[in-house]
């Protein structure tokens, strides 16, 4: 497999079109491209355990599915340049600010500290400004699918929302065992847009950002429904990252069945076959599909889903394209069908493969030292308005709301008395889910993002591992999170 390391790289971007077209446009060249990215925009890897590159945030005009659309992007692409990176590999990234805001990097599921030149979403980097970050990926950080994104508290959804979103993949003991090593590999970016018909991202209303700003366009890896090749008798490999500020993706291949065998970035026991996938915002899943079916194409599709609404608020008005204002196709309300993302098509024949049956063998946390409960809903605050609270109170930077030790183990009990849905992420470590309304969680999983249901109660339980410092925990539906879903945990060491 032919990669390009970061110098070839630049000298191919340089040597003909803009990196927004890359691919779409150097026709011969984009063949140089490794599999795994022909339908994704450049990858960076790392090289002699150095990952280091240039990353700018600007607005760009960007392709999106056939339409000029001015998007946030990093680099001029969207989703922006995929990263990668080993166990023990040092990671430098030279960032300069081009937004006319303030921004910041997160490195999402990463086990990295969030102090610093790190993880640390306390920064703020000012409109013109650079500042490099530098970090270390840890021996024992997980091979998985993460990814990068904007964190300043009360711009977040904007900033995700005009685009600035790209994956961060760690190679390791996952991607060596055999079966998986013979797949073929797909990112997909899931991501929706709102654009107006002059190509800008369409503001939202106080309501949708109460409900999570939505949009009518939805993009994998900035197409509109794609296609990617499955390998009769073959194994097709799909690491799906929902990079949506609010929507909930509820994924199924029509008439296809596939294997899920890792939850955000840690791999499964083994793999677990399913018939459809609820990823909400800021989850990641890896899914192999097997070549086994009829050959031809079989639809990837997003079945609705009814994540809540704020009813007394406005009941239907909250709900579909309306309050976007998008373009309405024939009325249609996305809500209530299934959408096409992309197609998977059986190509070429490969010699035929076998699932893998272990994957990896997660340890279950032992029982912990501490105990604590928080409450999600919404309601007035009175320096605010109408916010989104945890235990009450809307975020405040310089609240500290939880305080734990490090090499801890705590289980919190997370409870849902609002009217939506809030997937719930806690930054640096991840962790299992130990129960769902008092019923024991069979699946053995490491997760940095579960979603809380309304009226439902899920206790998860954490371990503080190697980093001490402050760090945040949020609602995943970044609007949700900009209005105040947000709380400061400081780990102490
Ligand atoms: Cu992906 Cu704190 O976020
Ligand atoms: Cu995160
Ligand atoms: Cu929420």
């Amino acid at each position: 497999m032919v990669k390009l390391n970061r110098r070839q790289f630049i000298a191919l971007s340089a040597a003909g079109a803009g990196a927004a077209l890359f691919g779409n446009q150097l026709g011969q060249a984009s063949q140089l491209l490794p599999q795994s990215s022909v339908n994704l925009s450049p990858l960076y890897q790392s090289s002699d355990g150095l990952l280091e590159l240039d990353l700018e945030a600007r607005e760009h005009l960007v392709n999106l599915g056939g339409k000029q659309a001015y998007l946030l992007t990093y680099n001029g692409q969207v989703p922006a340049p995929c990263l990668e990176a080993k166990p023990g590999d040092k990671v430098r990234i030279h960032f300069t600010n081009n937004l006319s805001q303030p921004t910041n990097i997160h490195y999402h599921g990463l086990h990295i500290s969030p102090t610093g030149k790190a993880d640390n979403v306390f920064l703020r980097i000012n409109p013109g400004d650079k500042f490099t970050y530098e970090f270390e990926i840890a021996q024992n950080q997980a091979a998985g699918t993460f990814w990068y994104h904007p964190h300043l508290h009360g711009l977040v959804a904007e900033q995700l929302f005009g685009g600035l979103a790209g994956l961060f993949i760690v190679r390791g003991e996952l991607d060596e065992i055999p079966e998986i090593k013979a797949t073929q590999e797909e990112f997909l970016v899931l991501q929706d847009f709102s654009l107006d018909e002059g190509g800008r991202i369409f503001s939202s209303m106080h309501m949708s950002l109460m409900m999570g700003r939505e949009g009518d366009l939805i993009a994998v890896n900035g197409k509109i429904n794609p296609s990617f090749s499955l390998p009769a008798k073959g194994l097709l490999r799909l690491r799906i990252l929902n990079a949506s500020t609010s929507r909930f993706y509820r994924l199924m291949i029509e008439n296809h069945p596939f294997y899920q065998i890792a939850t955000d970035g840690n791999a499964l026991n083994e793999p677990i076959e399913l018939r459809e996938l609820l990823l909400t915002p800021g989850q990641r899943a890896d899914v192999l599909v097997k070549g086994d079916r009829q050959p031809g194409k079989y639809r990837l599709l997003n079945l609705p889903y009814d994540r809540g609404s704020m009813g007394m608020m406005g009941g239907g008005m909250m709900r579909g394209r309306g309050m976007m204002g998008g373009r309405g196709m024939m009325g249609r309300n996305d809500r209530d069908v299934p959408i096409p993302l992309a197609t998977l098509n059986y190509e070429s024949t490969v010699e035929s493969l076998s699932l893998p049956t272990k994957l990896t063998s997660i340890s279950v946390l032992p029982e912990p030292q501490t105990v604590r409960s928080f409450e999600l809903n919404h309601g007035m605050s009175p320096a605010v308005g109408m916010a989104f609270l945890i235990n009450g109170q809307p975020y405040r930077g310089d609240r500290l709301d939880t305080k734990v030790k490090l090499n801890t183990i705590e289980d919190w009990e997370i409870t849902n008395t609002g009217v939506m849905d809030h997937p719930f992420h806690i930054h640096v470590n991840s962790f299992q889910v130990v129960s769902r309304n008092g019923i024991p969680e069979s699946l053995p999983a490491w997760r940095d993002t579960v979603l809380v249901r309304r009226g439902e109660t899920v206790r998860i339980r954490i371990r503080f591992r190697d980093f001490a410092g402050q760090t945040v925990y949020h609602c995943h539906i970044l609007d949700h999170e900009d209005l105040g879903m947000m709380g400061n945990l400081m780990i102490d060491a």
